[in-house]
């Protein structure tokens, strides 16, 4: 019998903004389902039992996000559900008006959106204009208005994610929708990061009223298996297909429906937006105390929104800070050799760092962008956890800035 692939020992996880562990709910209906798989479309019986898998867990998954079920289009995670909002409204607007080609975006999108802007650009005319970030981060709404109130008829659709990955920066999302809806634009909203993990206080995420036309959500980003998401689709809007064949979803997402994902999915979703309150509280509390033990060290710089002033403003989990004379990948090394997984929050092309987008997209320089270091915490993070790292930070630091400094000179 061969055995599964042997996994690397982990570190302690400070990275669950890129992937948190499955949940043990997860697990027991992927076991439970998954023998009984059949394939939903199908006419005999157990097709049909399929079928009204998918459809009760359409519901329950609708419920958690503030939508009706006939919004939910399940595909298989973040990244698809942008490309098809992005490109899908893009295409049909432009059909209805061929002088509707500006996508209007801020710099600091996910490179699943602004890539899929981009190669719209490169391939199909379109033209993007970018819409200015403050040095927190957030979105400038008057600049945002002036926009659309000077060109709003060559505007195809409007894309600000709710949420950032980097700095957890929470955006206006239902202002922007109101504003969006004004003069007539689509807005889709890439909302992988805050289902189900807005701050404390804050009701949770509802498609319904955030007055967007899309928006995106990811099963592995909680606690669900990679390979499954959705994208919720205003029952208005009409979006020209990317994958074309059998057309399930409303003829908006063809291909097999992942029956054991989605029942994973949507019940993680249930249990995680009856939990938000309780479980931001904790999370913004062990967040909180990781600041305190760091904002005090030379150099150290908090990115993002303030959330000892602006809690609302940023995610509860998240904490992103930018070190003085220190790269991001030495630091992200040194805490792997102390035994944390963390993140530089950039992406690396070909092994070649590069200053995070979003970092320079909040007008930092490229120098005050390197010694970029996030840190997201999630349901397995424990209070022993945060305290480990505080206390390793401050040697780490001095570590990656002597390697910084080696690397100088030679
Ligand atoms: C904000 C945001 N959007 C989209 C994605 C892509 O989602 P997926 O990994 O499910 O394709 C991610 C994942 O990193 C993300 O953080």
């Amino acid at each position: 019998m061969s055995s599964a692939p042997e996994a690397l020992p982990g570190g302690t996880y400070f990275d669950h903004a890129a992937t948190t562990p499955i949940k043990p709910t997860a697990m027991r209906v992927l076991t439970e389902v998954m023998p009984a798989l059949s394939n939903p479309s199908s006419l005999h019986g157990s097709g049909r039992r399929a079928r009204l898998a998918v459809d009760s867990a359409r519901e329950q998954l609708a419920r958690a996000a503030g939508a009706h079920p006939s919004e939910v289009i399940f595909t298989s995670g973040g990244t698809e559900a942008d490309n098809l909002a992005v490109k899908g409204l893009y295409w049909q607007r432009r059909a209805q008006d061929p002088a509707r080609r500006r996508i209007l975006l801020p710099g600091i999108e996910h490179h699943a959106v602004l890539e899929t802007a981009e190669w719209l650009e490169t391939h199909e005319g379109a033209a993007l204009g970018i819409v200015a970030v403050d040095a927190q981060g957030i979105v400038d709404l008057p600049a945002l208005e002036a926009t659309l109130a000077e060109s709003a008829d060559s505007v195809a659709l409007v894309t600000v994610m709710w949420a950032n990955n980097e700095t957890g920066a929470i955006q206006p999302i239902p202002q922007i929708g109101e504003l969006c809806a004004r003069f007539g634009v689509p807005l889709h909203t890439d909302a992988v990061q805050v289902f189900g993990s807005l701050p404390p206080g804050t009701a949770p995420m509802s498609f319904r009223d955030s007055g967007a036309a899309t928006l995106a959500i990811s099963g592995h980003k909680i606690g669900a298996p990679v390979g499954i998401g959705a994208l919720l689709v205003r029952r208005d809007v009409v979006l020209t297909p990317v994958l074309h064949g059998g057309g399930q979803e409303r003829d908006i997402r063809s291909g097999t429906l992942d029956v054991a994902g989605i029942c994973s999915f949507a019940a993680v979703a249930q249990e995680l937006v009856a939990s938000q309150e309780q479980e931001s509280q904790r999370l913004a509390g062990l967040r909180d105390e990781l600041l305190d033990a760091v904002v005090g060290l030379e150099g150290v710089t908090l990115r993002g929104p303030d959330p000892r002033t602006h809690p609302e403003l940023r995610l509860p989990n998240n904490l992103h800070i930018t070190v003085d004379d220190a790269e991001g990948d030495s630091l992200l090394f040194m805490l792997d050799m102390a035994g944390f997984d963390t993140a530089t929050g950039s992406a690396c092309t070909a092994g070649v760092p590069r200053p995070s987008h979003v970092l320079l997209a909040m007008g930092l320089s490229e120098e005050q962008s390197r010694g970029a270091q996030r840190f997201t915490l999630g349901w397995t993070t424990t209070e022993r956890d945060v305290a480990a790292l505080a206390a390793a930070l401050p040697a780490v630091i001095a570590q990656a800035r002597t390697a910084g400094m080696a690397a100088a000179r030679r």
